[in-house]
């Protein structure tokens, strides 16, 4: 039975930050940030917009009455949710107005988290093949102002929906993968802000894609040429060539061509929006489908998720008859054009609004922010939430 990715779509808040206007007012050259870094636009969450709402935002946009009737599962990825208790993707479940009988968990490995999720929904699916699972992966990532890891910001969410027959891609079992003790990255439970030792974490994410590499190799016999293109988690979008630079001389120059010219369509997005932790891989695997025309059916794509911590794994995609046309490139398209760029000052103010955390009650303005689901405040330490689809939460 063939399992995967039957729908997948994302959603960016629409707010962003213009990342030469960054670099100077942080007095670093702007070719550092768009260069060096790869980065041009970082999204910025609203504070009517957290992990909950950009999932289910993006949820919202790719689920038909028939998947609501099928989903069964919902997991939700994330290493930024808004409780140390309840699973976000009750909220998204409700938002969404699913069926009851459904499970639903939240999966934290920093940006591991959502593949743990599709991994755990192809069992699912494998044991319940009529099942659909509803796998969300949001984040905002918050280093702080002025800090080593600012440029390295963004916010954002994929949803993903796995099923038998999927029309996008079929996950094949071939994996690999591996879990190492690492303070690279890490956010203590009383900080919203992640530390971060910088050198570190590029160091073991590229150790850690070589040694998995190496085993995956191992142990399926596959090499760089059974490869069309290579996805990577991309906490900034020069880490993927990193990563690929490591591997691309085990192949002929045509396979190192392919691969190279393949990451440029599988950085375009990620690029526009800064790092969105654990949907950055599947934000650049939904970039690569969607902007590089040449792409065949049956073609193998690999993918590579490193959470920091840490935990990574390799696996593999054959993308299916006609995937294009489930694809939602003139959507993604538009949402991206008609963000609003705000100043460096106004990102800062932006940045250090937070919600109260003595339960005292707060209501935002919601005007500003067009998503149709939104935070419209807290009260007794409940987070009340709005579908303008529906009603009010
Ligand atoms: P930094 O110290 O600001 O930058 O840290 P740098 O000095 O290392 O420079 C960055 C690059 O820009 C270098 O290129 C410079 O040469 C180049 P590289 O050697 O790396 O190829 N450069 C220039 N290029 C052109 N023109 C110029 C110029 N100046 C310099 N004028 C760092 C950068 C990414 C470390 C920092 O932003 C950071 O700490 N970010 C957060 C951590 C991170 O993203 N780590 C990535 C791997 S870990 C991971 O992916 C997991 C994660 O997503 C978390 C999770 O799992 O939840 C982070």
């Amino acid at each position: 039975m063939k399992i995967g990715i039957d729908k997948i779509g994302f959603y960016v808040p629409h707010l962003y930050v213009d990342m030469n206007k960054l670099a100077k007012a942080r007095n670093v050259d702007p070719e550092k940030y768009t260069i060096g870094i790869g980065q041009e636009k970082m999204a910025i969450a609203p504070i009517t917009q957290d992990s909950v709402t950009l999932a289910a935002n993006a949820a919202l946009d790719i689920l038909d009455d028939a998947d609501k009737e099928n989903i069964d599962f919902v997991i939700f990825g994330t290493e930024t949710g808004v409780d140390n208790s309840k699973a976000a993707g009750i909220y998204v479940h409700h938002l969404l107005g699913l069926k009851p009988n459904v499970r639903t968990i939240e999966v934290k490995q920093a940006c591991y988290g959502a593949t743990a999720g599709i991994q755990m929904a192809k069992g699912h699916v494998a044991l319940n093949p009529d099942s659909k699972v509803l796998v969300l992966a949001s984040d905002i990532a918050r280093y702080g102002l002025r800090t080593g890891g600012e440029a390295t910001q963004g916010a954002g969410a994929v949803a993903l929906v796995i099923s038998r027959d999927p029309r996008i891609m079929e996950l094949e079992d071939k994996s690999a993968f591996m879990t190492g003790e690492v303070m690279d990255f890490w956010r203590p439970v009383y900080s919203e802000y992640a530390l971060v030792n910088g050198k570190l974490s590029n160091e073991k994410y590229l150790s850690f894609f070589e040694e998995i590499w190496q085993t995956f190799k191992t142990s399926t016999g596959l090499s760089i040429k059974d490869f069309t293109a290579i996805c990577y988690h991309l906490p900034y979008t020069k880490m993927g060539l990193k990563a690929l630079r490591t591997i691309y001389d085990e192949g002929t120059e045509a396979d190192k061509e392919r691969l190279l010219e393949n990451l440029e369509y599988s950085k375009m997005y990620n690029k526009n929006v800064g790092n969105i932790y654990t949907g950055s891989l599947y934000l650049s695997l939904i970039s690569l489908l969607e902007h590089q025309k040449d792409l065949e059916e049956g073609a193998r794509i690999g993918l590579f998720s490193y959470g920091s911590g840490a935990v990574g794994e390799f696996f593999t995609g054959i993308l299916q008859p006609n995937y294009q046309a489930h694809l939602n490139q003139k959507q993604h398209e538009e949402m991206l054009a008609s963000r609003i760029e705000v100043t460096v000052a106004e990102y800062e103010k932006i940045f250090e609004m937070i919600l109260p955390k003595d339960g005292s009650t707060v209501q935002l303005d919601t005007e500003a922010d067009p998503a149709k689901i939104k935070l419209a405040g807290v009260s007794e330490h409940i987070r009340q939430y709005i579908n303008n689809n529906r009603h009010k939460e």
